[in-house]
């Protein structure tokens, strides 16, 4: 419980993001027009190294078809949720332990016009609130890092998915050349960060009752994006709409960090498909 507490505190930085965000939404696009293009949000609620490209390479991977039920699991402002009701028309829920998040989700998916498509709930993902085999698919990115209960992570997911169902991630692991240099955009410091190494994640994830589809590092690709990402931050400032807003004043050093650990093969980023035994 103390671990959440600490996780929340982390994201929603002064515990102001919500009105940090609210009133950058005020400015962006027309009052009530849907006008917000997935660009312009894309900076905040695609909350991953690769943004909204990564997203969609997960997605393909993925492929759910029409009207599955889909749970993303640390679904942070919602931008993948709705990504992936909107491209393949599932119905998607999200869970995330930090509360402003959730509701910040809720005012842009009906900004959006996608409220009817997807949900979120605040509540840990140690301990969904979910009954067995109640979703087609899961998707979790960005969020094991916080989560130091990885057996139990792993088999909530396995427990609500349906026998034959499959699981995608995308996620930061680390690879050993060093210890984590702080801050990064997950944690301010030592104790809130909760890495495995690739090889303990994957094997974690199979004993949780999967088996492989698919896994592969994509280190190289992340670290590119994440230093055009920076450039362009210190080229014309932050955007808008951007990580600031949840994070604070800290987070240029934070993505700075995180990609010094990329570049120094202290973290590597992976992406894997898996699919709950039958
Ligand atoms: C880096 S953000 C990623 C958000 C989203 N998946 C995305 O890619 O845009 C990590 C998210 O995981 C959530 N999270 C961390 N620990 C969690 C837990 N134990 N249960 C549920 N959500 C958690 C955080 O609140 C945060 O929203």
């Amino acid at each position: 419980v103390e671990d959440c507490h600490a996780t929340a505190q982390h994201y929603d930085w002064g515990a102001g993001a919500e009105i940090r965000v609210e009133t950058a939404l005020r400015t962006a696009g027309s009052r009530d027009q849907v006008e917000l293009s997935v660009d312009e949000i894309g900076a905040l609620d695609q909350f991953h190294v690769g943004g909204v490209k990564a997203t969609q390479e997960l997605a393909q991977m993925l492929a759910p078809s029409l009207h599955m039920r889909v749970l993303d699991v640390g679904s942070g402002l919602g931008g993948p949720a709705r990504y992936l009701a909107q491209k393949f028309g599932c119905h998607v829920t999200g869970i995330d332990i930090t509360e402003a998040y959730c509701r910040l989700a809720s005012v842009l998916s009906e900004r959006l016009g996608l409220h009817g498509q997807v949900e979120f709930r605040h509540g840990n993902a140690v301990q969904l609130p979910f009954s067995d085999n109640s979703f087609d698919a899961v998707w979790t990115q960005h969020a094991s890092m916080n989560i130091s209960d990885k057996r139990k992570f792993y088999r909530e997911i396995a427990r609500v998915l349906k026998r034959g169902g499959r699981f995608a991630m995308y996620d930061v692991a680390l690879l050993g050349e060093g210890p984590i240099l702080f801050p990064v955009p997950w944690a301010r410091e030592v104790g809130e960060s909760h890495l495995a190494t690739a090889a303990q994640m994957q094997t974690t994830i199979l004993q949780s009752g999967f088996s492989r589809v698919d896994w592969n590092e994509i280190t190289e690709t992340a670290l590119q994006s994440l230093q055009s990402a920076i450039a362009d931050i210190q080229a014309a400032g932050p955007r808008r709409l951007g990580l600031h807003l949840l994070l604070g004043s800290e987070f240029l050093d934070m993505l700075r960090n995180f990609l010094a650990n990329l570049e120094q093969r202290r973290c590597g980023v992976f992406r894997g498909v898996f699919v709950r035994a039958t």
